[in-house]
């Protein structure tokens, strides 16, 4: 890896390409997710090891209900387990875990397990991991805009006051820093519903892998060409 590099502070992944990454193999889809969930454990700790304060990861979609009945219950049962080894890396890590996305339609089971991950890691200083689940970027801002008129609704907020910053404290990712750089593997060049806010002024990195094979060397990759990047706001450049 380069010297002196800039380490994005907060990096996001669209993990995709696990079910092409199995065919390719000839293995069922599921066996894709799988080797892509224990992929997720080993990214995270090298994320950390070079720096980078909050990783955020986009581990199933509003839209991924559609999938087939069979993959849908092999995601969540993968969801199931990982929340449980999520828990143990975590308390070794001492990585603080959030997540995005609206909870409320998971199993109860899935939602008692994840509020656990959740508090149980609030206090933990290391590394800031947040997982989007049941997560669309549409969805998430209808959800605040609701909570939003709510809030106006008693009395609590003038529709005057709106601004950008008081809106962002209504989506799921209120008070972590926006995404320096968004990342997504596979080849595909789209966000398919990510972040749809927060992405306004994050570069973005498409790396030909597929989600399992994307390895340290892949991230330093990613990071070298974002240094190489000029970033800039409106015009102005970012200060360095
Ligand atoms: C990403 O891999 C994981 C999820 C979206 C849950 P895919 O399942 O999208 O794999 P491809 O894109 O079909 O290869
Ligand atoms: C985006 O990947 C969602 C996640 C990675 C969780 P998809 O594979 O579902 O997206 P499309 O269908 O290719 O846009
Ligand atoms: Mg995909």
């Amino acid at each position: 890896m380069i010297k002196d590099m800039r380490i994005p502070n907060h990096v996001a992944i669209i993990l995709d390409g696990n079910g092409r990454w199995a065919k390719s193999k000839g293995m069922p889809r599921n066996y894709g997710h799988t080797k892509g969930s224990k992929n997720l454990e080993i990214i995270c700790e090298e994320a950390y090891k070079m720096g980078i304060e909050y990783l955020t990861v986009y581990a199933f979609s509003t839209e991924n209900w559609n999938r087939s009945e069979d993959e849908v219950s092999a995601l969540m049962k993968l969801l199931r387990n990982y929340m449980k080894t999520a828990l143990k890396t975590a308390v070794k890590n001492n990585m603080k875990i959030r997540i995005l996305g609206d909870i409320s339609r998971l199993d109860q089971d899935l939602q008692d397990s994840i509020k656990n991950l959740v508090q149980k890691t609030a206090e933990h200083t290391g590394l800031k991991f947040q997982i989007a689940i049941n997560y669309g970027g549409r969805d998430e801002i209808i959800r605040g805009i609701k909570h939003l008129a709510k809030d106006i609704k008693e009395e609590r907020l003038q529709a005057e006051d709106i601004n950008e910053d008081i809106f962002s404290n209504y989506l799921d990712t209120t008070g972590l820093p926006d995404p320096d750089l968004l990342i997504r593997t596979s080849g595909e060049m789209r966000l398919s519903n990510f972040l749809l806010w927060q992405l306004a002024y994050t570069e973005f990195y498409f790396a030909d892998v597929h989600w399992p094979d994307f390895n340290k060397q892949e991230l330093e990759q990613a990071i070298e060409k974002y240094n190489l990047r000029d970033r800039r706001f409106g015009g102005v450049r970012e200060e360095k």
